[in-house]
């Protein structure tokens, strides 16, 4: 068990405090950190890793590498060396591979293990415990994988006995899931054949874009309205490659969001990944009227960034479509936060798949919604919110974190503009993916207290 988990819960407030200030950069975004490691695995030789995520999930993912074959060192702050065993060379674990909070790592390395003759176990917390895990293991069964034991209905603990030679299937994902889509490319990489991928809408794109730089032959075509195919041939020869991650657009949701909230504030949040499939939640502010500039856009490590300068604004209730839910898919709890400071209603359209994220997060929020006086009602997979038109939410409640380290940060969010102090029943998870959260927002001015 790692820090994170260990131990009591630990409650944290949020009070109302001055305007926030000042410029932040925030930590490497927590998909590609996972990938590194992974990519770092997959290839032969040095991959050297700048602005990696320190944050749980992604060490968990790092010591999975390490029982795999890999070796991998923390040079510095974010900056990390794996030396990889290649597509073909991994070995069994001689330990159950522990992803603590970690569903993008146990998903994405069970269709690593999937494409090797080896065998490993698959474990987590209690949130990961419940997480459904039937819709990698469909994909990866069809590919020649075998399923030793699962806890009831596709759970965690688990064990696989991955394919020495992985049949080339072609894979329509049931639900727009990355996740599902990466798991069946990594187990594709050994095949002998060509893995095709198919999703209905499309989603975070960085496993095809790593694969790309590592120098296998991807090929991503438009499928439908929304959708892409995705095509790889298997058995590259996969090359190390310098990685700098980009700051995480998820993490940056959270000043934002402060920052549009708090009376008065400006800041400048640096260098933050602009991935067009990570952009909803930006799209969806825009649209609500938010004062964010995107200044000095650029290319840096393979993905665009740019500074985004936010300030405070009154902010209206919109309408976000179910086919933009895949780009902000993480982002609906801090959105909910904005949306009951807007004037007039939000209705957030299709989010079933956030019945099993980390947490119920649509009960979840709701839940916290109801601790802070906001009025709101779940009809079908829609969130529907009340804004307060103009006045602020009273809170003054306990919030239900259960394990989730967005429902925390989001409701800490929100208490530094209600009129009473919101409180978490535990923010150790928040450094599952944003360790230096609290002191970032105390430096722009939070006022956080235990
Ligand atoms: C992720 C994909 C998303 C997201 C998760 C990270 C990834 O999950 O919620 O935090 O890195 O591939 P799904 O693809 O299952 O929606």
């Amino acid at each position: 068990m790692s820090s994170s988990h260990s131990g009591l819960p630990q409650p944290l407030s949020a009070r109302r405090g001055k305007p926030l200030s000042g410029h932040v950069k925030l930590p490497g975004d927590k998909s590609i950190s996972h990938r590194a490691m992974i990519f770092g695995l997959l290839s032969v030789g040095e991959t050297m890793v700048e602005g990696l995520l320190e944050g749980d999930d992604v060490l968990r993912t790092a010591a999975a590498c390490r029982a795999l074959g890999a070796t991998i060192e923390r040079l510095g702050e974010g900056h990390w060396r794996v030396r990889g065993v290649g597509i073909g060379g991994l070995r069994s674990p001689d330990e159950i591979l522990d992803f603590g909070n970690a569903g993008t790592g146990s998903r994405l390395m069970m269709g690593v293990v999937g494409g090797h003759d080896i065998t490993a176990t698959f474990d987590g917390d209690a949130s990961l415990r419940k997480r459904p895990m039937r819709r990698i293991l469909d994909p990866l069964v069809e590919m020649g994988v075998q399923v030793i034991s699962q806890a009831e209905g596709g759970r965690c603990p688990i064990t696989i006995k991955g394919a020495a030679d992985p049949l080339p299937i072609t894979y329509s994902t049931p639900v727009a899931s990355a996740q599902i889509k990466s798991a069946i490319l990594l187990a594709g990489l050994n095949s002998p054949g060509r893995t095709t991928v198919i999703e209905t809408e499309a989603t975070r794109d960085h496993t095809e874009k790593m694969l790309t730089y590592f120098g296998a032959t991807v090929k991503v075509a438009p499928e439908g309205h929304d959708g892409r195919r995705i095509e790889l041939e298997g058995r590259p020869e996969l090359k190390p490659r310098p990685i700098m991650v980009p700051r995480d657009p998820s993490s940056a949701a959270f000043p934002m969001v402060a920052a549009l909230i708090v009376p008065g504030s400006d800041i400048l949040i640096e260098g933050v990944m602009m991935n067009p499939l990570r952009t909803g939640l930006l799209t969806t502010l825009l649209e609500m009227g938010a004062s964010i500039e995107i200044v000095n856009p650029r290319y840096e490590g393979g993905e665009d960034v740019a500074d985004l300068r936010v300030r405070a604004s009154n902010l209206k209730g919109v309408d976000v479509p179910a086919p933009r839910a895949p780009s902000m898919i993480d982002e609906y709890p801090v959105l909910a936060v904005a949306a009951s400071f807007a004037t007039g209603e939000t209705r957030m359209r299709g989010l079933n798949e956030l019945r099993v994220k980390e947490s119920d997060r649509l009960q979840a929020v709701a839940d916290g919604l109801a601790e802070a006086g906001v009025t709101y009602a779940i009809e079908g997979d829609d969130l529907i919110v009340q804004g307060m038109n103009g006045a602020v939410p009273g809170g003054g409640g306990v919030v239900a974190t259960h394990l989730d380290h967005r429902i925390a940060m989001s409701f800490l969010v929100m208490g530094m503009a209600t009129d009473k102090p919101m409180t978490v029943d535990d923010e150790r998870m928040i450094a599952t993916s944003f360790p230096s959260f609290v002191s970032l927002m105390r430096g722009l001015g939070a006022d956080y207290y235990a």
